[in-house]
């Protein structure tokens, strides 16, 4: 039975994910490395220096650390100018409703956003009353593919993870819900996100009454 759906941020309540894309683009094009969509696919759920990785790797560039922290601030702040010029009509049509319906069924809401400015973004959306439970970038030490988020917000909503519901655009964060043990609804496309128990292309065509269909226990 579903007790508890957890949200991704990024990709699933807004469109963020294409903020970041635009931010990495810069930065890679500054580096003289070309970033495709499909690079991006992979450095969606990750952390912000996993992200810079990933995308060094594609020219095997190799630097400092502290160069590297240089260069994550820099696209940090262009992600930034991108979030706080954000208003609540960007939210993804029909997430609001979908969460009031599962607010009326005693479904608890969480977020669980790799991101460090997932706060920043909530609050700008004027969401942030809607969760019981919140974790971000600041609170974990792994990023996904790691299960550690989705099992600290399950433990945050006192939930077991098998009653839990994840929401997620991301390969490694449909990767991470499943290793927590929870069921996952993949947002996006059936090609990249497949391993999800099911995958839809937007979060508002959600259908709640497929809910408990997702649980066998
Ligand atoms: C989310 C996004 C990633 C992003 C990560 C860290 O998981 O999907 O694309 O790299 O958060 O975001 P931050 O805002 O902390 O740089
Ligand atoms: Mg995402």
């Amino acid at each position: 039975m579903i007790k508890a759906c957890i949200f991704d941020l990024d990709g699933v309540i807004v469109d963020t994910a294409h903020y970041h894309f635009l931010a990495w683009k810069r930065l890679a094009n500054e580096l003289g490395i070309d970033l495709t969509i499909e690079d991006n696919e992979r450095l969606k759920g990750v952390s912000r220096l996993d992200s810079l990785e990933i995308i060094l790797n594609l020219r095997g560039i190799s630097l400092p650390t502290e160069e590297k922290e240089r260069l994550a601030n820099k696209k940090n702040s262009w992600f930034v100018d991108y979030v706080l010029r954000m208003s609540p009509d960007e939210i993804f049509p029909g997430v609001k409703q979908l969460i009031h319906e599962l607010k009326k069924q005693n479904i608890k809401i969480g977020l669980a956003s790799s991101s460090k400015n997932a706060k920043t973004v909530i609050h700008l959306l004027q969401i942030e009353n809607e969760f019981d439970a919140i974790v971000d970038g600041t609170m974990i030490r792994y990023s996904k593919p790691d299960p550690e988020i989705f099992i600290l917000a399950a433990s945050k909503l006192g939930v077991e993870p098998q009653h839990c519901l994840v929401f997620e655009d991301a390969e490694a964060g449909v990767e991470a819900a499943l290793a927590a043990g929870m069921k996952c609804v993949g947002i996006g496309s059936a090609n990249q996100l497949g391993k999800a128990d099911i995958v839809i292309s937007k979060t508002g065509e959600f259908n709640i009454a497929t809910l408990q269909q997702l649980s066998t226990v």
